[in-house]
Order: C-alpha cells, then sequence, then structure tokens
C-alpha cells in the first residue's frame, strides 16, 4: 500500500560510505528502494555514494538499480531517485575525498532541494569510523543537522569503546550520532513495548512475585560461514549478547518509561542494564557463564564444518560460538529472578525468543501426581522467524479423569495483519533520516554493556584451552544445561 510521504521526514541527503560493498548492497539500497517505493522517503532527497573502488557514477547507478532489483524497485521514485544518484570514489584518509564530497552536496542542494541536510552512514569496518568523522568535521560536514550513523562493534571492550567515543566525538556531538542495532528495529522487537505499556493485563504481573525466571534464545543454525575473519576478533558475546541480547532484555525488563519521548525510553534502559550485576568474583563467573564453540556435526547428508576448520578461523581458535549466561538484575522489580541467556550459532534451530516463566501455583491439591510433570504457565514472544506470542497455560484433558495438560494461546504476526512488514533497515535509514533516535543506542548503555562482559570475557581469555565444545546442531556445551539446571528448572524445549 502507498502511503502519504510522511510529512515527518525534511529534505535530505543520504551518503553512504562503503558504497561499494556487501551491506550497501544486500541491505540498505534494497531498504531504500522500499523506502522509495512506498513513498515513506522526502520528497526532496539525494543518495550519494563514497568507496575507495574506482568507477563511473553511472556504473555506481547501475549497482543502485541491480541491487533494488532484487526488492522489484520499479516505482517512479525509486527511477527518480536511482536516476540522481550521485558516487565519489577515493582513499578514506586522502583530504581530497571529503572537499570531492562536500562539492558535490552542494550540487545536490542546488538540484534536489535538500536544504543542507545530510545523514552520513558509515557502511564501512569500525576502525574507519574515527578516520570519516574527523574528515566530515574538517570540511564542516558536521553542522547543523548532520547525522553519524554507525553500526556495532563500538569497540572491542569498554576501553576501546570509550577510545571510538573521544575520536568521533571530536568532530560529532552525541545527539548526532545514531548507533545502529539492527534487533530494535525489528516489528516485534518494538512489540515489546506494544505488549508491555498498550495492555493493562500484563504489567501487574511482570516482577518478582509473579515471575520465577526470564529466559531469551538467540539461536542460529548457520555457522560462521564467509566471516570467521571477523568473527575471531568478535565471538558470541561480542557479536550477540553485548549488544542484541542485552538490548532486548533492558526493553522487556525495563520500567514503564513516563512517556514516548527517545530519551525517557532510552533513560528506563540504561537503569535497568545498570541494574544487571556484572560478575566481578570469579567464582560468580564460573558458575553463571559459559561459553562452546561447534565441532563438525550433522548427518552423513548433512555434514557440518567445526569452527575450527571454517575459513579465515585459526585452527586452534578458543573464540566462542556459543554463550549461556545466568544474569542478576539488582532492583525492586526483579531482585531474586534469574535472567537466563544463550546464545550460538550452529544450533538446531533458528529462533530468537524471549520467554516468562511464572511462578508454579503455591499448591495443587487436584492432581499432585502431575505437579511434577506440569511446566509452569509461560508467555513467549517469539521475535523471528515465526513473529508472535503465546500463552502456556494448564488446561484439563477432555475426559472422565482429571489430567491437567499445557496448552497454548497463539498469536502469530502474519496472521493477525497483513501490513507492510518494514525490514529493519527501512527503520533504521527512515528514523535517522527524521532524527528519531529512540531505537539507537546512546553512549552510555554502549558502556554499560561492556561493564557487563568485559569480566567475562577477560577471565576467559586467561585460560582459552578450557572453551568446552558442542556438536554442530545440538544445543550447545553440557556445561549450559547443567548451568540452568543447577537451579532446578531447564531450558526451553524448542
Ligand atoms: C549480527 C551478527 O549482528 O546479527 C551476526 O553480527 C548474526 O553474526 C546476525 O548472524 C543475526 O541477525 P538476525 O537479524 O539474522 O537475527
Amino acid at each position: 500500500m502507498v502511503s502519504e510521504n510522511d510529512p515527518d521526514v525534511p529534505p535530505c541527503a543520504l551518503v553512504i560510505f562503503g558504497a561499494s560493498g556487501d551491506l550497501t548492497s544486500r541491505k540498505l539500497l534494497p531498504a531504500i528502494e522500499r523506502l522509495a517505493s512506498f513513498d515513506r522517503l522526502p520528497k526532496k532527497v539525494a543518495l550519494i555514494g563514497v568507496a575507495r573502488t574506482v568507477m563511473s557514477e553511472d556504473d555506481f547507478r547501475d549497482r543502485c538499480v541491480e541491487a533494488a532489483d532484487r526488492s522489484d524497485g520499479t516505482s517512479d521514485r525509486w527511477k527518480d531517485l536511482a536516476a540522481s544518484v550521485r558516487y565519489v570514489s577515493g582513499d578514506y584518509d586522502d583530504a581530497a575525498t571529503y572537499d570531492r564530497l562536500a562539492q558535490v552536496l552542494k550540487e545536490c542542494d542546488e538540484a534536489r532541494g535538500t536544504e543542507g541536510n545530510s545523514v552520513f552512514y558509515l557502511a564501512t569496518p569500525p576502525s574507519l569510523f574515527g578516520t570519516i568523522a574527523g574528515h566530515l568535521g574538517r570540511v564542516g560536514l558536521n553542522r547543523g543537522t548532520a547525522r553519524l550513523v554507525i553500526e556495532k562493534p563500538f569497540g572491542w571492550d569498554g576501553q576501546s569503546a570509550r577510545d571510538l567515543y573521544t575520536e568521533i566525538s571530536a568532530a560529532f556531538d552525541e545527539d548526532q550520532i545514531f548507533r545502529i542495532d539492527h534487533y530494535l528495529a525489528k516489528d516485534t522487537v518494538q512489540n515489546l513495548l506494544a505488549l508491555r505499556f498498550a495492555n493493562t493485563i500484563f504489567e501487574p504481573i511482570w516482577n518478582r512475585t509473579w515471575v520465577d525466571h526470564v529466559q531469551i534464545t538467540v539461536a542460529e543454525t548457520l555457522g560462521v560461514g564467509e566471516r570467521g575473519g571477523f568473527y575471531e576478533t568478535a565471538g558470541a558475546m561480542r557479536d550477540i549478547v553485548q549488544n542484541h541480547v542485552l538490548q532486548v532484555l533492558s526493553l522487556f525488563l525495563m520500567e514503564p518509561p513516563t512517556s514516548f519521548h527517545p530519551e525517557a525510553i532510552r533513560d528506563e534502559k540504561i537503569k535497568l542494564l545498570r541494574a544487571v550485576r556484572p560478575m566481578d568474583d570469579e567464582r560468580e563467573i564460573v558458575t553463571n557463564a559459559v561459553r562452546g564453540q561447534y565441532t563438525r556435526g550433522g548427518t552423513r547428508d548433512a555434514l557440518m564444518a567445526g569452527y575450527r576448520d571454517e575459513p579465515g578461523v585459526d585452527p586452534l581458535s578458543a573464540t566462542e560460538t556459543f554463550v549461556a549466561l545466568r544474569l542478576s538484575i539488582e532492583n525492586w522489580r526483579w531482585a531474586g529472578v534469574p535472567v537466563y541467556v544463550r546464545t550460538g550459532k550452529r544450533l538446531p534451530k533458528r529462533i530468537t525468543e524471549v520467554a516468562i516463566h511464572f511462578q508454579r501455583p503455591p499448591q495443587l491439591p487436584l492432581f499432585p501426581q502431575a505437579a511434577a510433570m506440569l511446566e509452569p504457565d509461560a508467555l513467549i514472544v517469539q521475535v523471528q522467524p515465526d513473529e508472535g506470542m503465546s500463552l502456556r497455560f494448564g488446561a484439563k484433558v477432555p475426559g472422565l479423569a482429571f489430567d491437567v495438560r499445557k496448552a497454548s494461546m497463539d498469536f502469530s504476526y502474519g496472521a493477525g495483519f497483513d501490513d507492510h512488514y518494514p525490514e529493519a533497515y527501512e527503520r533504521v535509514i527512515l528514523d535517522a533520516l527524521k532524527g528519531d533516535p529512540t531505537l539507537f543506542i546512546r553512549a552510555d548503555e554502549v558502556g554499560r554493556s561492556w561493564r557487563i562482559v568485559d569480566p567475562i570475557l577477560e577471565y576467559w581469555s586467561a585460560d582459552p584451552d578450557a572453551i568446552p565444545l558442542y556438536q554442530a546442531s545440538t544445543w550447545g556445551p553440557r556445561e549450559a544445561t547443567e548451568l540452568i539446571e543447577r537451579d532446578g528448572r531447564s531450558w526451553r524445549h524448542m
């Protein structure tokens, strides 16, 4: 469905650094095409690519059209935008690149009426963020409404994140820096907010009186594929837990914000992250944190290589491809309610979900024999792939006996709504153009998230050979099962 042009989006030039790269052609250009086709972009918009690859503007335009073809780029709005695309090639540390960019932006202002507004999207390796920000500052492109959009990793640990911040903030103020976490832009993650704050039925039970524990799972079936080189420097803790998991956790468990103003929401998220107890004691880490690495596995027909055999990976690598944690939140609402987190590559199923497990009934007089077998009630929010929600509760099995079994009330997003589902990057780009920072991560959140994971990573790095292994296509190492079973609980069966 074509909507009205969004009056909130001011005229703007969108500049993509790393324009000849994979992220641009796989995610950004198709998202821009869809935004144009659904008439969500401002009427006065320009698209400029910057990259090291030497190519003509015509060649870059062809690339744009080709990338967008994958998402059916045939609308007039997109054709108009694609025909006016500009391209600047040059080294990112060469001042001349930025002088040319400044000139092209001026021409776009005149030709497309972009009124001097620009958004700089850095789809480049993070090591270039500081260099590019510095040069943009030098030519004055950081002024006014200019915004800088960057994607994780924001540093490698707390210290490097602070160093990166110092470099970037020499040219851009915090309110001009938009740090992406593409999980926040997923519709179902935002639905967590609707679930909690557009309903009255959940809030009264959203606390330690009713909730026994919380489980967050981000499971992937894929291995590291061609990204072995990058993954070796990251691992599951830096790649998924430090950002996606902690962001989802903070949205899910934070206090109700006083308004939906971006800062009100981010203030509540940081308060929650500050309440997550960092594991500063070795014993705490041993009891509450498990890492793992996949080895060869699968079936005879679908044999999967072990992590150490993947391209770009050190054959003796100790990088973790799996993490399980038991987190404690030290605040009034969640004291004593453990949050179990697990994430990994090469697990049996691709699924991201948050599950609230409620307390068991205090007494089961009618069916004590079933009590031990009956799982407690749970509310499960499935973020992907089958976006939806289920409420699991005990119901009587039809028949003369009084048997109780788990039943489920399910809501599926796909079946419930048939509206256009914006892809995460569509929302990220649109919000950056609008200047709405709600779904972007603030510097203090980045710092606090490192504070939570740093001690664990440091402890693990001291003994790389101790990493537990798990076979590809299983649910992680035995130690992860022990971590939760020690508490008399178990991971959700998926
Ligand atoms: C990225 C990680 O941030 O998220 C990848 O770098 C991971 O390793 C990906 O595969 C998962 O995203 P999604 O949207 O497929 O769940």
